[in-house]
Formats: structure tokens, C-alpha cells, sequence
């Protein structure tokens, strides 16, 4: 939705029809309410909407119209089978590959969007090439998405590259180039890296990996920090100063959640599995048995605090996002502190600012006796402990000293985020404690 909604806004000359087979969701789009929460869609949206931006069922028709298909259907972790657990589940992708060929009437550039093993392409390419009429043809790329969830606008305007691989044919670098053109409307030419096949594809998963092992990195000197009285966000600055390291992406939290990086990751173990390189695959699942080390950890260290029994205690959730600035829940650490909180026996009142009730529901699947706040104040009222899940802006502005009354005393504070300022808790009176 966002990267092609940015590539109707800035290619009013190109008509972008997006698909989906859930009529509800194309309502959604079709409608003044969104079906995702991202700052700067509804204006890159409400702009293109009608005139070179359309939302539809009709799969088949937009096949046909299309010169250029983006196949950017989900590609979830495999639940049972071969590979359960870790391999990515490419059912849908056959599936929409299947319907191309099909029903495609003219020769059609046929992008890999979706984030998929190496190799997918040339999956893709086996089924086009075998389904193919006479004078049609499928030229396949890949162009793997690099946006964030909350900054997706941004990132779609101002990207630090885009990457588009291709067979290295003459036929596969005519394809590549005709996407290199729809991007140059507003991305330079230099920040558009074109390779071979398997490279785009495996430098999806790469970058997400190095990314996320940045996250587990931080978090496992974090754990050091507690048990020694160093502060993270002091080590982090300290070494992000070293310019070949950096300081971006070295924020301690609870664990990263969203919809990639834990799934990416186990993506490229199962990959390094089957090449037969099972030290490799052990040293990229670390970085995930990490991540859940972090969470457990957050979690035992609340329940430690609060006299080593959380049962019938109350504790307010604030945040249940993934992260800042997006509505989306997927693997987010909130769903595991609060199910573990549920399983003590807590009463837990959570409160996000951009996450539906249902959805918070769905996640926890047996939600005990769990109550969904409007505001942070109303979470937090009679709590024992206020848990910060999620940096939403707001939760660094509140009026803790109100918030304190109304808490029963001791009152405690778990910022999980680092983002609260701890002396000022203090000097409240909240006994507070941080990653
Ligand atoms: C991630 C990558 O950053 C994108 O480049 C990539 O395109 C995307 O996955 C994808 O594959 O679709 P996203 O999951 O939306 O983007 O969000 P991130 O900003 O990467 O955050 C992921 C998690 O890490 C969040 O839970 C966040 O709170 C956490 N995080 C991030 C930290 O705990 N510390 C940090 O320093 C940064």
C-alpha cells in the first residue's frame, strides 16, 4: 500500500492499481479511514486516489492492464511441515505467480517484492516460463522493500537506496531498467544499486539480520550494564561515537518485535541449514534466542521487584505497538510481557494510543482478566506498577506526579524503553527501574 501509493504520487503519468482478494481491506483503502496507521499516508493517499491510484478486487483485470506486477503478497513463517517454524511459507506466492501466468494475455515485468528465501525467483520464473502463451514473456525481478513501519513515508521518499536485481541477460537488464526509470522520478540515480538475482534477494535478508543482531547486541550488554551499575545509553553513546560503528539502532529495549526481523532471521538460519552450514545458521539464531532472552528477562526482574509475586497485583501496560508510531502488534514484545503477566495471575489494564481493543484481544488470546484503558492515566490508576512497553512520544510527556497519586504505594515504574527520566520518577517518589 505505501510503496505504490508513493509511486502514484510521484509518477502522476503511471496508474497504480493495487489488489487484494479482502474486499474489506480494499474498502478500507477505498474509505477515509485507512486500514493502517502510518504518518503521511492518507495525504500520499487522498492526493493520488482516483486519478492515477486505485484500490481493487478485480485480480484479474489489473493483471491483464499491467505492464509491471509487484508481488508483494505475506510470506509467513512456516507453522507445520518442513522447515515449521523457520522456513518461510510461500504458498501465497505461488499462488499469485500461478494467477499471473494464468491469466496474464501480454508479456509482463513480474517484480519479487515480498521478502523470500534466495532463490524464490527462480521459482517464480520456472512456473511463468512453463504457464507462458505464445509471444508472451516474464522477465522477473527483484526489488525487496527496506521501509520501516512509522517512518514508511519517509523512507518510500528519501531512501538510502533501492535495489533491483535482475537475471544478467540482456532481456534481465532491459527489465531492471524499466523499474530503474519508474524509480528515478525522485531517486537519484546513484542511490539505486542493481545486481544479480539471488544478491537483492539475500541482502533483504541480510540487512534485516544485521539490524536485529545490532538490537540483540545492545540488549546482551544491557544485561552486563544491570548486573554491574554501567548504563547502556551510556556505553551505547560511547561506542556509536566511533564512526565506523555509529549510533543508530543501538537502543537497549525489551526485544524488537514486528512482523520481520524475528521471521527474517530464522528465514536465513533455515537457508544456512539446508546449505549445510550449521554454524552459521547457530550464530544468526542466537540473535533471536536473545531477544527472547530480553523479554523473560524484563519480565522476571518485574516480578522479582514486586516482592517475588505479581498474583492479584495490578499493572498498567503503556504501549502494545511494536514500536512508536504504527498501530501494528506483530511479535511485539507487549503480547509476551502480558501474557506472562496473565499467567501470574496479574490484573493487567493496557493502553496504546493507535491499537484497536479487538486487536489487543486477538493477541492474547486468553486475555484472563485483562482491561483496555483509554489513557495512560486510566491504566495507571490504583496500579501497583506501570510497565513501558512502547516509546510512544506521549508516555515521556505525562503528568506522573497526578499518575503517582492515584498508584498504590510502592509504586514502581519498568520503563522498557528507556525513554522516562528516571531521577525526576524518583524524586516523585516512584521506585523506578530501567533496562
Ligand atoms: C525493519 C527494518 O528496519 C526495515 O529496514 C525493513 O524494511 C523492515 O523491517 C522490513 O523488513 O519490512 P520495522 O520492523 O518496521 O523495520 O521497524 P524497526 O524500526 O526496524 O524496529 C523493529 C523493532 O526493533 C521494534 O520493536 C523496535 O522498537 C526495535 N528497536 C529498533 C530497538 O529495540 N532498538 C533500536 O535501536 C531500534
Amino acid at each position: 500500500g505505501p510503496t505504490c501509493a508513493v509511486i502514484a504520487y510521484k509518477c502522476p503519468r503511471i496508474k497504480v492499481t493495487i489488489v487484494d482478494v479482502n474486499e474489506t481491506r480494499i474498502n478500507a483503502w477505498n474509505s477515509d479511514h485507512l486500514p493502517i496507521y502510518e504518518p503521511g499516508l492518507d495525504e500520499v493517499v487522498f492526493e493520488r486516489r482516483g486519478k492515477n491510484l486505485f484500490f481493487t478486487t478485480e485480480v484479474e483485470n489489473a493483471i491483464n492492464e499491467a505492464d509491471l506486477i509487484f508481488v508483494s503478497v505475506n510470506t509467513p513463517t512456516k507453522k507445520a511441515g518442513m522447515g515449521a517454524g523457520y522456513a518461510a511459507d510461500l504458498a501465497y506466492i505461488e499462488s499469485a505467480t500461478r494467477q499471473i501466468a494464468e491469466v496474464a494475455r501480454s508479456s509482463k515485468i513480474v517484480v519479487e517484492k515480498s521478502t523470500v528465501p534466495c532463490r524464490t525467483a527462480e521459482s517464480m520464473r520456472t512456473i511463468l516460463e512453463a504457464n507462458s502463451h505464445d509471444d508472451i514473456r516474464f522477465d522477473i525481478l527483484s526489488n525487496p522493500e527496506f521501509l520501516a513501519e512509522g517512518t514508511a513515508i519517509n523512507d518510500l521518499l528519501h531512501p538510502d537506496r533501492v535495489l533491483i536485481g535482475g537475471l544478467q541477460t540482456p532481456e534481465g537488464y532491459k527489465a531492471q531498467q524499466a523499474l530503474v526509470e519508474v524509480y528515478e522520478h525522485w531517486v537519484p540515480r546513484d542511490k539505486i544499486i542493481t545486481t544479480n538475482l539471488w544478491s537483492s534477494e539475500l541482502s533483504k535478508l541480510a540487512a534485516n539480520a544485521l539490524l536485529a543482531q545490532r538490537i540483540s547486541s545492545i540488549n546482551a550488554l544491557s544485561a552486563i550494564c544491570e548486573a554491574t551499575g554501567a548504563d547502556i545509553d551510556e556505553v551505547a553513546y560511547a561506542c556509536g561515537r566511533d564512526s565506523r560503528i555509529g549510533p543508530r539502532f543501538l537502543k537497549a529495549s525489551v526485544g524488537f518485535g514486528g512482523s520481520c526481523f524475528q521471521k527474517d532471521i530464522l528465514n536465513l538460519v533455515y537457508l544456512s541449514e539446508q546449505l549445510n552450514l550449521p554454524e552459521v545458521a547457530a550464530y544468526w539464531k542466537q540473535v533471536v534466542d536473545l531477544n527472547e532472552y530480553q523479554k523473560k528477562r524484563f519480565v522476571s526482574r518485574i516480578i522479582k521487584t514486586l516482592f517475588n509475586t505479581i498474583t492479584n497485583k495490578r499493572i498498567a501496560v503503556l504501549g502494545f505497538a511494536f514500536k512508536k508510531d504504527t498501530g501494528d502488534t506483530r511479535e511485539s514484545a507487549a503480547i509476551t510481557l502480558c501474557k506472562d503477566f496473565i499467567q501470574e495471575n496479574a490484573r493487567v489494564r493496557i493502553y496504546d494510543p493507535k491499537v484497536s481493543e479487538q486487536q489487543i484481544f486477538l493477541d492474547l488470546s486468553e486475555p484472563g482478566r485483562v482491561i483496555i484503558a483509554r489513557s495512560a492515566y486510566e491504566a495507571s490508576e490504583n496500579a501497583d506498577a506501570i510497565v513501558v512497553a512502547t516509546e510512544w512520544d506521549e508516555f515521556k510527556e505525562l503528568d506522573y506526579e497526578s499518575i503517582y497519586k492515584k498508584m498504590n504505594k510502592p509504586a514502581f515504574i519498568f520503563d522498557g524503553r528507556l525513554i522516562l527520566d528516571a531521577e525526576k520518577l524518583k524524586s516523585i517518589g516512584f521506585r523506578v527501574h530501567t533496562i
